[in-house]
């Protein structure tokens, strides 16, 4: 086992080691990845760093020890509120990121239902592309999530989701964009219907609060999906995605300070003190909130709207590519700069892997139905090129017959037929296959993403994903 060094390694040595521990990340600089950061380039990013190492030290723990925080915090929430189409009545909080926001929204739906409606057993309403964030906070806060079907243009089904109403339904949720095929969900229509059936309702900005506005102000036709519309009456947006800021920050947005008061938690018979706190953490880095309060200063509305237009294009002219290519397909019709590749004649998954091997493209993989995500961000412009023609190799390669699809075909019809004779000693074969894939920290998982596919829903695979975790954090 590791542990502390007894002397000090001296700061020249440690920051090269860190750096060479660098050597099998995601380049990100090189527009290899399509999720995890979004680089808007190199000025910006120093600028930004600078203003996080300025207030490295600071804590926004207590808000009166450091008024510069205080304001920077109001200040970023103020301007997410006028650019989400909040009025003067909007409050809000930063987070430390997507996840945090949607844990108080729904929370702060919990508090509500039981202040409003004596509702013990709260339940939220989600399509099926809600992000898992919002199971994530029905899991800690003891609400039950109801999850209903998507439409066949991978959209919120409104009469599904009034059909899933019922008196312990405090929330109902929408995404702009939802992240698996980046498309809106219809959110005029949930908001309507959240205010005929009076409770709230959510809408989950949290990849698109930093990008629809600007596409709509350079002229690109955007659903309404804010603030602005009726019935919405919370929304999350993270600036550490499109808003180009430091990771661990976003922001929640509420139509009133009376809703906001519900996410807020306040103990007062403590001999430490009499402690209250906005969200879920207690101690807050200040470098998180300068880094987005420099952020927005820095980037501007002018700079923001560039960034969209150019990142707009480069996901438009992608799209048009994968489109002409036969064997793919793209899924639903994105709103905005997130692709969802798929195909009927290859294994998109296979796809996946001789990109990665071919150019070093790290591409997140999608179920239900298997497909490919690609978020585009400023930094693919350049090699978008580079990307199209890596592309129709891959699918070229994926055509043919090769030794690895054979053996995984093998693998995965073995998995099928031991799945239904032999579910223990399947479910040890997996484990230590997928433990071995990932120690390998190989470039090709089609094997195992097949594999996942079949075991969808048996239980084991919840098993498997704690026991990858769990070796994964070491
Ligand atoms: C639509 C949506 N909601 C929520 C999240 C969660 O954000 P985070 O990873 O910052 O917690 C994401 C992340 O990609 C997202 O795309």
């Amino acid at each position: 086992m590791k542990s502390i060094p007894q002397k000090g390694q001296d700061r020249a040595s440690l920051l090269t080691e860190m750096e060479n521990m660098k050597a099998n990340d995601l380049r990100w600089r090189d527009g290899r990845n399509f999720s995890y950061v979004y680089f808007p380039g190199d000025e910006i990013v120093d600028t930004v760093k600078q203003a996080y190492q300025a207030f490295f030290s600071e804590n926004a723990l207590n808000p009166s020890a450091f008024p510069s925080l205080r304001r920077m915090e109001s200040e970023v929430v103020a301007m997410s509120a006028h650019l989400l189409g909040g009025s003067e009545a909007t409050r809000g909080s930063l987070t430390s990121g997507g996840t945090e926001s949607i844990l108080m929204a729904v929370k702060t739906a919990r508090a509500w239902g039981q202040k409003h409606k004596q509702i013990a057993a709260p339940e939220i309403v989600l399509p099926a592309t809600a992000h898992p964030a919002f199971h994530k906070a029905c899991y800690y806060f003891g609400l039950k999530a109801i999850v209903v079907p998507i439409g066949t243009d991978f959209r919120a089904d409104v009469p599904a989701m009034r059909a899933a109403i019922n008196p312990n339904t405090v929330m109902i949720v929408g995404s702009a964009p939802a992240y698996p095929q980046g498309v809106i969900d219809p959110i005029r229509e949930l908001a309507a219907l959240a205010q005929e059936k009076e409770i709230l309702c959510h809408v989950d900005a949290c990849v698109g609060g930093f990008m629809l506005p600007f596409l709509r102000q350079t002229g690109y036709p955007i659903a309404d999906f804010d603030l602005s519309v009726p019935g919405v009456t919370s929304i999350s947006a993270d600036i550490h995605k499109y808003g180009y800021a430091a990771k661990g920050a976003s922001v929640v947005l509420y139509r009133d300070a009376e809703l906001r008061k519900l996410q807020f938690y306040v103990y007062t018979p403590w001999s430490g003190g009499i402690y209250g706190s906005p969200t879920m953490t207690g101690t807050r880095p200040g470098g998180a909130i300068a880094a987005a309060w420099a952020a927005l200063h820095h980037i501007g509305l002018e700079g923001y709207q560039r960034l969209a237009r150019q990142t707009k294009t480069t996901a438009d002219r992608l799209r048009s590519a994968i489109e002409a290519i036969p064997e793919l397909k793209i899924l639903g019709q994105p709103d905005m700069t997130i692709l969802c590749m798929a195909s009927d004649v290859v294994d998109i998954y296979e796809v996946g892997d001789e990109l990665a091997v071919k150019g070093d493209w790290f591409i997140d993989r999608q179920q239900l139905p298997p497909s490919l995500h690609l978020t585009i961000t400023p930094a693919h412009e350049a090699v978008l090129d580079e990307f199209i023609a890596d592309l129709k190799a891959a699918v070229k390669k994926s055509r043919q017959l090769t030794l690895n699809k054979l053996s995984k075909m093998a693998q995965v019809n073995a998995i099928k037929g031991m799945k239904k004779l032999l579910p223990e000693q399947l479910f040890e074969r997996f484990q230590s296959f997928a433990a071995k894939n990932a120690k390998v920290g190989g470039k090709r998982s089609a094997a195992m993403y097949g594999m996942m596919g079949e075991l969808q829903g048996s239980g084991n695979l919840d098993d498997l994903i704690r026991e990858f975790l769990d070796q994964l954090m070491g």
